[in-house]
């Protein structure tokens, strides 16, 4: 396992749509294994590949509770209901918080990292996060779309 590179606010990469993985191979798990290390290493509680430069639909999600990483690979969202007004951040824009509004509920489909499909039912924290890391595989990113005004820069400690 590695600390891979992340991709910073004004790398084009980040803008780009990512691709559906097709096959589940070795590197698709190496690379899942780093994403994982990575986004522990910068205490955060989600990545998309494309953040680490990789074009591909995978997304990791660590909210510290017992469930432990998830992992999702080309999700698709089936249902989406509500609101919530929501402070985030992205490991790509370091120290800078604002609001946003994402779901209040989603219902996703993925793949699992042995191949299975899933469907996980979400709210709150984990809708917001699957939120955001699903807008980074259609390149778009939470600086783009947040309640003008509330943007802040936090030093970092
Ligand atoms: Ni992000």
């Amino acid at each position: 396992m590695a600390i891979r590179n992340l991709r910073l606010d004004g790398d084009e990469i980040l803008y780009k749509k990512s691709r559906e993985v097709e096959n589940i191979d070795d590197r698709i798990q190496e690379l899942i294994d780093d994403m994982i290390e990575t986004m522990h290493k910068y205490n955060g509680v989600g990545l998309a590949a494309v953040q680490v430069g990789v074009l591909k639909r995978i997304i990791v999600i660590d909210l510290y509770d017992d469930k432990g990483p998830i992992v999702l690979i080309n999700p698709k969202i089936l249902k989406s209901k509500g609101e919530q007004e929501v402070e985030e951040g992205c490991l790509s824009f370091p120290n800078r918080f604002a609001k946003i509004i994402r779901p209040a509920e989603i219902v996703v489909e993925c793949l699992d990292r042995d191949g299975k499909m899933v469907k996980i039912k979400a709210k709150e924290l984990l809708a917001q996060a699957i939120s955001h890391e699903i807008d980074h595989l259609e390149g778009e990113v939470f600086i783009d779309k947040i309640i003008p005004g509330t943007l802040e820069y936090v030093e970092p400690e």
